[in-house]
């Protein structure tokens, strides 16, 4: 080892050692310390590259320090960044009428990172629900699925069926009730006289990329409309080309009454989201019924419109389109030609990719430990899914080097599957 490597492997450790220090200790992250990023690139403090396969959990769907969104933050940060609501900006009203306007929905309410407009979301629907539908006062109630992931504040954990994101977290907010995701009877009987709204991810993304059966989501709206509930679809992660379509509700064509969106819409720079739905949902708020000190601030909107109009201009939900198809087939290729069962499942659409490993025979922690160490970035969610999600930017030689990265990892844990049980929780 020279002395360079020496020195960089120290300085990384001190990184790791101060952060580990006098940070809470609610994240396991890898142990790379980044330091730049460029496209799908990532640069570590000693100068290492890695392809980014997960783009922080999508919010980087642009890839990093997008020209033209740096550009649009600088611009607008030297101009006015911060207001408030209390007065108007320019900006605004712009960022809102392009998302309404790919959307098809009526009006926009911007808010930081995705868990406020999920917040936003549940009181739109709960007032919709006593003043539209007429549900008694205190009884309204909202359907969500079994495995669903919608953010971390205390209602929302609440209704997660997660242990680790609940406990001792409580007493939490009722009016929830669960249903088996994908399962349109099990739908049907959650749903009752008091049900305002479903929230539901269309692909449940941190739960391993569940995609739901063919014409789940088309009997879901069907269901709805005849129980006069609201649709809302968390597209946080789903959204914004990641599924090779605007959102991953138009496979089926549908149109929700609510659409929930972030991590992408901050163009990979800021946390901007927004709860973007019909007239008659939304204007239901009046001032002083919700806001956000930082929600729809210029230097945000800015840099959201700007987002939009890149993806737009790039090609990028055609793009995910095709490379995610590719992605999608080798990976079933690397399946269909395993000699030893390592993968169980392949799931996904678009650039957006989840790797069932079965836990017997290999840990998801130790593949995503692997690949890092041939510069790859990924992560894993829930003990067996590796995740893959690259900025909808990454060149095709990229993602190719990245699944033979994958492929030659697997091929090390085929060859060594003893070693692979020892490390198996
Ligand atoms: C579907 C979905 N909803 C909500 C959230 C929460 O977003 P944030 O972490 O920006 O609050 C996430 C984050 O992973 C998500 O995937």
């Amino acid at each position: 080892m020279g002395n360079s490597d020496r020195a960089g492997q120290s300085a990384a450790a001190d990184v790791i050692a101060l952060e580990q220090r006098v940070g809470a200790n609610n994240y396991a992250p890898i142990d790379v310390v980044v330091q730049s990023g460029k496209g799908e690139w990532l640069f570590d403090i000693d100068g290492r590259r890695y392809v980014d396969m997960m783009s922080a959990y999508s919010a980087v769907s642009h890839g990093h320090a997008h020209p033209r969104l740096v550009a649009a933050l600088t611009a607008q940060a030297q101009r006015v960044a911060i207001t408030s609501r209390a007065f108007r900006t320019q900006v605004l009203g712009p960022f809102l009428e392009k998302l309404v306007g790919i959307t098809g929905l009526d009006k926009a309410l911007p808010s930081n990172g995705g868990v406020e407009s999920v917040e936003a979301a549940i009181k739109a629907a709960r007032r919709w629900g006593y003043r539209a539908k007429g549900i008694p006062a205190g009884q309204a109630n909202i359907v969500v699925a079994e495995g669903n992931f919608h953010g971390r504040t205390t209602t929302v954990v609440g209704f997660s069926s997660e242990d680790d994101y609940r406990a001792d977290f409580g007493p939490f907010t009722p009016g929830f009730r669960h249903f088996a995701f994908g399962d349109i009877a099990a739908l049907r009987a959650a749903i009752d006289a008091n049900t305002c709204a479903v929230i539901i991810e269309p692909i449940q993304g941190e739960a391993g990329i569940r995609v739901p059966p063919p014409g789940f989501l088309q009997a879901a709206r069907a269901l709805c409309d005849e129980q006069k509930v609201l649709l809302i679809l968390d597209e946080i992660q789903s959204g914004l080309g990641r599924t090779g379509r605007w959102f991953a509700h138009q496979h089926e064509g549908i149109r929700p009454d609510g659409l929930i969106l972030g991590k992408a819409l901050g163009g990979g720079l800021l946390p901007v989201s927004a709860f973007v739905a019909t007239r008659e949902v939304m204007d239901l708020f009046q001032p002083g019924s919700h806001g956000s000190t930082f929600g729809g601030n210029p230097l945000a909107a800015a840099v959201g419109l700007e987002a939009l109009q890149v993806i737009e201009d790039e090609g990028l939900v055609e793009r995910s389109a095709v490379l995610g198809q590719h992605l999608l087939q080798r990976l079933q290729a690397l399946q269909d030609s395993q000699s030893v069962p390592l993968i169980r499942e392949v799931r996904g659409r678009g650039l957006w990719a989840g790797v069932d490993l079965d836990p017997t025979l290999v840990r998801a922690r130790s593949v995503v430990e692997r690949l890092v160490e041939r510069g790859v970035l990924s992560k894993e969610t829930h003990d067996t899914v590796i995740r893959f999600a690259p900025p909808l930017v990454i060149g095709t030689e990229a993602l190719d080097w990245a699944i033979d990265m994958f492929a030659e990892v697997l091929a090390e844990f085929a060859v060594a599957p003893a070693n692979a049980v020892a490390v198996a929780r």
